[in-house]
């Protein structure tokens, strides 16, 4: 039970990654704030948890409305007296042509990804430093570093991540809070038998990535004895990033 005790806010813990990230801090000890805007997913993730004996509360919680987030970790902070580690993991794409993207669209990404990991951080970061330290873990993505047609939203909230990863971990360092991110590549987070072979056998890990690949990231990340990785981007994707790929 390595975090015994620890306050871990996970931020769209409703499904997928979120969601396994939460169950696996819970696991290890930790009591684990759900914060989702879907009361639904929130909601029966968290009375999954406790019903596996561990501890966990939903806050319904939209991360990239000021408002709610600090609400949220105001109650955080209320019920616990303290936040260890914040996982800013809430994000979505919207996958169209450049030439058809709205800017309302552009911006909905954006705010839930990059203005929602800035949001949630400053809010426990204030936390933290009375405390005197903390860990912030953000879920970024491969598409940082490369592309397909049709994600630019997507593509720049995830550099724009990973880039707030390193200003952050500058600005933070003073307060000893440690700022990290997960580049994750292709984590299955639907059915996974369904996968194709070649799905698979094109990662040099022979296999298409799982939500818990990435959570024994977090737990790794957010442990005492870590405190040397700081400000850094750690890609989790099978190998595909390093991959080169020309058409024969
Ligand atoms: N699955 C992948 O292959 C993959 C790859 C790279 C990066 N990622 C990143 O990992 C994170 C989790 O991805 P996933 O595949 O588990 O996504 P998912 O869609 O399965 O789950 C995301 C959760 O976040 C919630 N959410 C969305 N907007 C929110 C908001 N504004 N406020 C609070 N909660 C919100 C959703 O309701 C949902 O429960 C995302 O940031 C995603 O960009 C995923």
């Amino acid at each position: 039970m390595k975090y015994n005790g620890k306050v871990v806010i996970v931020t769209g813990a409703g499904r997928g990654i979120g969601r396994c990230v939460a169950a696996e801090f819970a696991s290890q000890g930790a009591k684990v704030i759900l914060a989702e805007k879907d009361a639904a997913k929130g909601t029966e993730a968290g009375r999954r948890i406790v019903s596996g004996g561990g501890d966990a509360f939903f806050i319904r919680t939209d991360v990239s409305i000021p408002g709610e987030v600090a609400a949220m970790v105001r109650q955080t902070s209320e019920k616990y007296g303290r936040i260890d580690i914040l996982v800013n993991n809430a994000g979505f794409g919207i996958w169209k042509s450049p030439l058809d993207l709205s800017p309302e669209e552009w911006d909905e990404v954006i705010n839930t990804n990059l203005r929602g990991t800035f949001l949630c951080t400053r809010e426990a970061a204030r936390i933290m430093k009375e405390q005197g330290g903390g860990s912030v873990i953000n879920i970024a993505s491969t598409r940082a570093f490369m592309s397909e047609p049709g994600s630019e939203a997507y593509a720049a909230s995830k550099g724009g991540v990973v880039a707030l990863t390193h200003a952050l971990a500058a600005s933070l360092a003073q307060y000893q809070i440690r700022v990290n991110c997960i580049s994750p590549g292709w984590i299955e987070t639907g059915d996974y038998d369904s996968l194709r072979a070649e799905d698979h056998s094109q990662h040099f890990s022979g296999r298409v990535g799982r939500p818990e690949d990435i959570a024994r990231a977090c737990l790794f990340l957010g442990s005492e004895g870590n405190e040397f990785i700081n400000g850094e981007n750690i890609i989790i994707d099978g190998g595909m990033t390093r991959r080169m790929i020309y058409a024969q």
